[in-house]
């Protein structure tokens, strides 16, 4: 079975709504943290979740910014965005697939949360490709709630750093992008990785 089958059927992972729940609540304080600190003023900041699932705290996310867009690749979970903030003047959900609803060099911050794992490799590169072209010339994607290859073996921090930056390396090799390894996660799990990728220099 692909990620889409998967995606396609109800594969929760919460052992409760609430835990669900708390679970985007996290994600939402965390984005808004995140956005705050970049250079476009929040209210004027366009924004897709790439990979966003349920979303249940989008509503609070676009209270704040200027536009959020909602893209899944399931077809299920982008009825179920449609159907609870369909009525949000100012979020968007695309139909799964190409995202040619959403303008070439348009978003200021795209956020890819635990959905690099369900990637094959050799569809990670095509995929930054399609994102960063989405980017305005300072926008930037932060790629979050990624699994180190074995969490067990990298106990020494410089191991982890190490490959941090072979990661980062490997991203930017692929797409003539930087990555930047942030010093934490997004969410609640201090052990996964969060990089910010920015369209390098030649690209810009
Ligand atoms: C683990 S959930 C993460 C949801 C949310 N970002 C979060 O952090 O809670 C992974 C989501 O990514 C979506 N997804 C996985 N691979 C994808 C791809 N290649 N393109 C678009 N969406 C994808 C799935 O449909 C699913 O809703």
């Amino acid at each position: 079975m692909g990620w889409q089958d998967y995606w396609e059927h109800d594969s929760s992972v919460y052992v409760s709504r609430r835990h669900k729940a708390a679970h985007y609540n996290r994600l939402a304080d965390d984005l808004l943290d995140f956005a705050t600190r970049t250079d476009v003023p929040l209210r004027r900041q366009n924004i897709m979740d790439f990979g966003c699932g349920e979303a249940l705290s989008a509503d609070r996310i676009a209270s704040e910014v200027g536009r959020l867009i909602l893209s899944d690749g399931s077809s299920r979970v982008s009825e179920q965005l449609q159907a609870r903030f369909g009525a949000v003047a100012n979020i968007t959900v695309p139909k799964p697939g190409p995202l040619d609803e959403v303008a070439d060099g348009s978003l200021d911050l795209i956020v890819v949360n635990s959905v690099l794992q369900y990637v094959e490799a050799a569809a990670a590169g095509p995929l930054f490709e399609s994102l960063a072209i989405k980017l305005a010339p300072s926008g930037q994607m932060l790629v979050a709630d990624v699994l180190p290859p074995d969490l067990g073996a990298l106990t020494d921090a410089r191991e982890l750093l190490k490959f941090a930056a072979a990661e980062g390396f490997l991203v930017a090799a692929v797409v003539g992008l930087r990555a930047e390894r942030l010093p934490r996660n997004l969410g609640h799990n201090p052990y996964r990785l969060a990089f910010v990728v920015r369209p390098s220099k030649s690209r810009v």
